[in-house]
C-alpha cells in the first residue's frame, strides 16, 4: 500500500496508507485527514478536495482533465499550477511517498 503524506498549512503532517486504485480523496477521508471535506463524494462537483501536489511529484500524476480544470476555478483558495482535486488523483504503486499540501482555507 503506497504511503501518502498530507501536509496541513501549519506544517503538521499525516502519513496514510492508500489502496491502489482508490483516489487520494478516499484515502484522506478513510484516515480522517482534516481539510478534505469532499462534499460531492468524488463526483467532480464540489472542489472541497483541493490539494496542492508537491512540485517534485507533479510529473508522476496523470494530467488534469478539462473538467477538473473547470472545477478548480471554484476552490476556496486560488489554485496554483500544482493544484489538483484529490478525488481525481488515482493511487498507484508508483505514487509511494506522494506529498499533498492542504490549502490554508481548508481546515
Ligand atoms: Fe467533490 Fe472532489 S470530492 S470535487
Amino acid at each position: 500500500m503506497p504511503a501518502l503524506t498530507f501536509v496541513q498549512a501549519t506544517g503538521e503532517r499525516k502519513i496514510v496508507e492508500a489502496l491502489v486504485g482508490e483516489s487520494a480523496m478516499h484515502a484522506a477521508r478513510r484516515n480522517l485527514v482534516p481539510g478534505i471535506v469532499a462534499d460531492c463524494g468524488g463526483e467532480l462537483a464540489c472542489a472541497t478536495c483541493h490539494v496542492v501536489v508537491d512540485e517534485r511529484w507533479l510529473s508522476a500524476l496523470t494530467p488534469r482533465s478539462a473538467s477538473e480544470d473547470e472545477m478548480l476555478e471554484c476552490t476556496a483558495e486560488v489554485p496554483t499550477s500544482c493544484s489538483r482535486l484529490a478525488c481525481q488523483v488515482r493511487i498507484s504503486l508508483e505514487l509511494e511517498g506522494l506529498i499533498l499540501h492542504i490549502p490554508r482555507s481548508q481546515k
